[in-house]
């Protein structure tokens, strides 16, 4: 078991475009478990391998309260969309910030499980918003890029403040 180091808004890392995994195998599997263990950590529901420096398409999810219902997508795709759902958003990447986002409501996903066989699968509310919001991090996209620019700017600032006012967790999460 491993805690990977989170990346944190406005990192430019977490601008990054990942690149689509080529083979699965047990050092990707590995990657995988790490990132359920982190994301179960941290605590969150959804991480995307980009937000952990790793430039691959990769997430991995689990929406239940109990962390008994793991997901794990790669080279995953949105093949239909359909509705429209407004639920307030939140990221590991942007702490303590929370903001309504608007996302389709139904999706259908063409993905890689992690023994590597293709599926496909539908997905509505919040499990759907989850998998819009990990992909768009896949293509070095946030949240808070849906929101107005002054919004954005305000955000920055806050958590800038906060990083320097936090020196030892800022030395902690640097190492
Ligand atoms: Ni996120």
């Amino acid at each position: 078991m491993a805690i990977l180091d989170i990346l944190h808004f406005p990192d430019p890392r977490l601008r990054t475009k990942a690149q689509p995994v080529e083979k699965v195998d047990d050092d990707l599997r590995k990657l995988i478990d790490d990132m359920f263990d982190t994301m179960y950590d941290a605590p969150g529901i959804g991480l995307a391998a980009t937000q952990v420096n790793v430039h691959k398409r990769i997430v991995v999810i689990d929406i239940s309260e109990e962390h008994d219902d793991p997901l794990c997508l790669i080279n995953p795709e949105i093949i239909a969309r359909d509705g429209e759902e407004e639920m307030d958003e939140g990221c590991l990447s942007v702490p303590g910030v929370y903001e309504k986002v608007v996302r389709a409501d139904h999706i259908r996903i063409r993905t890689l499980t992690r023994e590597g066989d293709t599926i496909e699968f539908d997905a509505e509310g919040l499990l759907a918003v989850c998998i819009q919001h990990e992909l768009d991090h896949l293509d070095g996209k946030l949240f808070i890029d849906y929101l107005s620019n002054l919004k954005r700017q305000r955000i920055r600032k806050k958590l800038e403040k906060e990083s320097r006012s936090k020196p030892s967790q800022a030395a902690a999460t640097a190492g």
